[in-house]
């Protein structure tokens, strides 16, 4: 089942396309070790329309809670500055043809949430954050 494997690797790269999809729904990491992570928008569209970022959320954070209050928050890459203490990493928002790549250590191994905060999104646009131990 090769569709299966997930490869296990810190250097992580994710595309978002114009159908508002993540080429992936579960990553996965070694613990204790940095991670870099590259967001492809591969459409045309722009970030007023089809935005996307990747946002990893620390354990216990309500994902939809916090896509919602995000919804508002333009000025902030839709992420509510009174949620933002739940954000591990976050890439920028970006549009088609963009890339954003970030560099974060690796949280405590277990399972994170990630999604895309442009409203609307996160329903699709989410996935699994697998930390090994
Ligand atoms: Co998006």
């Amino acid at each position: 089942m090769p569709s299966e494997t997930v490869k296990v690797s810190n250097t992580v790269t994710v595309d978002a396309t114009d159908a508002m999809q993540f080429s992936t729904k579960r990553i996965e990491v070694n613990g204790g070790e940095p991670v870099t992570l590259t967001l492809n928008h591969t459409g045309t569209m722009s970030k007023d329309i089809m935005g996307h970022n990747w946002v990893l959320l620390k354990q216990g954070t309500d994902l939809e809670a916090f896509a919602l209050d995000g919804a508002g928050a333009k000025d902030s890459n839709y992420i509510a500055a009174a949620k933002a203490e739940s954000v591990i990493a976050a890439t920028e928002l970006i549009g088609g043809g963009e890339s954003s790549t970030i560099t974060f250590d690796a949280p405590e191994p277990g399972i994170y949430w990630f999604l895309c905060t442009f409203p609307g999104h996160y329903a699709v646009m989410k996935g699994e954050f697998v930390v090994r131990g």
